[in-house]
């Protein structure tokens, strides 16, 4: 072919591939209100920085007379660019091409991003809009799959892995984003399931919508699968891109410094009134993290998911940490099982990624009942043990009021290498609150007595005189310092300064057995 045919092709190729499953598809997009694979490819990258790779690859099916429909780049869009002057590694399925299914092509192409990301040492997005294995094909089709699931444990640990679902994800193609770091999904626009409404109600005559089965609120808020949502496409990705600014690109490299000028020597007064007098009252633990970090730098992960517990991402001094923190507004900040997955979870993942993690406990205890005795609170809560003891990354808690029992032993504990274990005056460190330590201890002597309420209250001021503080724990080294709540983004800032450095590892093994 002639050098100016073969340019001519390459320019209808490339139309082609831009045209994907032509303007009627895109034009039914638009009208409801969503973005094609490359208007997403260009939200997510600085502008001009998208380098697409495996634009004319094509499928090579020839079942049902495949063979004559093949377009350009099959359904996905596929490259690298720079997300805030940093490589990412992305791609994009393209619905309007038979419905973003998977080819065997298609698997090639992701797992090829994938690869190139993993040698680059830069961060993966998916952009998953799909409907499921390319029916034509039958088991290759499979076999991506598992090729993409496979890689995806390999690279878990090794960069970032971020999926957004913006569309449908059925059947066993939702491993591969659950395999990745961070789900975001948009709503009323994207779901994921294994099994969907028609086949459930088959089965078991359950009838429930999509939405409700496995839409963006329901992940969020009640499986806990999706860790961020967002109201549309545009707002979704602009979330991926601030998640990415937080993480370094791999696991050797440090996360970027965004240094907004907040001094680290700026007190933070009005955490001085915070904690109420009475210890039953409920506060806002987020009340504590934002003044406390670089301001406006919190950014919550899994913020509708198992509220009792509160982790993010944040700022202090422009350096990244990972917040862990108990919540007293919701009950009561007790430990359960979904929020032991939940701390347990982002604990490793900051570990994975060098990120130093600052916690912050009021935890009266785990949450008692059948419920979640019967559910695996014990091999749930060992999770929180677990992540936090194996972290080698700097880790600093600060007791804000309540530490009772084996809630005090799992939540950064000094015991499990944390750094720096800092304490308010209201910290309260004993082995169970005073009524139910005088009830057990003292049960003989107040039964003996004349009046037992009024030994009861005097036995259990005692108590809480004596052990609902700070200072046992501050005077065996527990803890290394009581601070007043003024003085906790300094004293944190200081304590990350000093752990710049720091270098801890773990005894040799192929790989733990985290108590799943
Ligand atoms: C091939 C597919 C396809 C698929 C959709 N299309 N899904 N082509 N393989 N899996 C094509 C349609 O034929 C149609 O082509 C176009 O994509 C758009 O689909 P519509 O049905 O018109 O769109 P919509 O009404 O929006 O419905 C979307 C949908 C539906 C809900 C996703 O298409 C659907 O139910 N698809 C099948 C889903 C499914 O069962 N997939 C297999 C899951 S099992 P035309 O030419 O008409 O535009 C699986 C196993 C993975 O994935 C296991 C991994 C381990």
């Amino acid at each position: 072919m002639p050098v100016n045919q073969v340019l001519e092709e390459i320019k209808r190729r490339h139309s082609e591939a831009e045209a994907g499953g032509g303007q009627a598809k895109i034009d039914k997009r638009h009208e409801r209100g969503l973005m094609t694979a490359r208007e997403r490819i260009a939200r997510l990258f600085d502008q001009g920085t998208f380098v697409e790779i495996d634009k004319f690859r094509v499928h090579r099916c020839t079942n049902f007379g495949m063979e004559k429909q093949k377009v350009a780049g099959d359904a996905i869009v596929t490259g690298y660019g720079e997300v805030d002057g940093r490589t990412v590694f992305a791609f994009a399925q393209d619905f309007t091409v038979f419905g973003g299914s998977l080819s065997h092509t298609l698997a090639e192409k992701i797992c090829k991003v994938m690869n190139m990301a993993m040698k680059a040492g830069a961060p993966c997005v998916g952009l998953n809009d799909s409907g499921g294995a390319r029916i034509q094909e039958g088991v290759e089709s499979l076999g991506g799959y598992s090729d993409i699931f496979c890689l995806n444990t390999l690279a878990s640990g090794v960069i970032p892995q971020l999926s957004a679902i913006m569309g449908p994800c059925a059947g066993g193609a939702v491993y591969s984003p659950a395999l990745t770091d961070f789900i975001f999904m948009v709503e009323q626009r994207s779901y994921m399931f294994i099994t969907g409404p028609e086949v459930i109600k088959s089965v078991t005559r359950e009838e429930v919508t999509q939405e409700a089965l496995g839409g963006a609120a329901t992940h969020n808020a009640k499986t806990g699968v999706a860790h961020f949502m967002a109201p549309d496409d545009a707002a979704c990705i602009d979330q991926v891109r601030r998640l990415l600014s937080y993480l370094p690109s791999n696991n050797v490299d440090a996360a970027p410094i965004i240094d907004i000028g907040d001094p680290l020597e700026r007190l933070t007064p009005e955490l001085n009134d915070i904690i109420p007098d009475d210890p039953n009252k409920p506060y806002d633990i987020k009340s504590i993290i934002e003044p406390t970090v670089d301001t406006g730098s919190f950014f919550e992960v899994h913020a509708s998911f198992a509220q009792n517990a509160v982790v993010g991402f944040a700022r202090i001094g422009g350096r990244s940490v990972g917040i862990v923190a108990n919540q007293p507004k919701v009950l009561a900040g007790c430990l359960d099982i979904n929020c032991s997955d939940k701390i347990a979870r982002f604990v490793r993942f900051c570990d994975c990624f060098n990120i130093p993690i600052v916690t912050f406990e009021d935890v009266p205890g785990f949450l008692p009942g059948t419920q979640q005795e019967y559910a695996g609170i014990i091999r749930h809560g060992a999770k929180i043990v677990y992540a936090y003891a194996e972290a080698t990354v700097p880790k600093i808690t600060v007791i804000t009021r309540k530490a009772y029992g084996g809630a005090y032993c799992v939540m950064g504990a000094k015991h499990c290498r944390t750094d720096i274990n800092l304490a308010y005056p209201s910290a309260e460190i004993a082995v169970m609150g005073a009524d139910g330590a005088v009830n057990i201890i003292f049960r003989k002597e107040i039964n003996e007595a004349s009046d037992p309420d009024a030994r009861r209250k005097e036995l259990v001021d005692d108590y809480r005189s004596q052990f609902a503080t700070p200072l046992q724990a501050a005077e065996l080294g527990y803890i290394d310092g009581v601070i007043a709540p003024a003085e906790t983004r300094i004293r944190i800032g200081q304590a990350l300064a000093m752990l710049a450095n720091k270098r801890d590892t773990n005894p040799p093994k192929k790989h733990g057995n985290i108590p799943l």
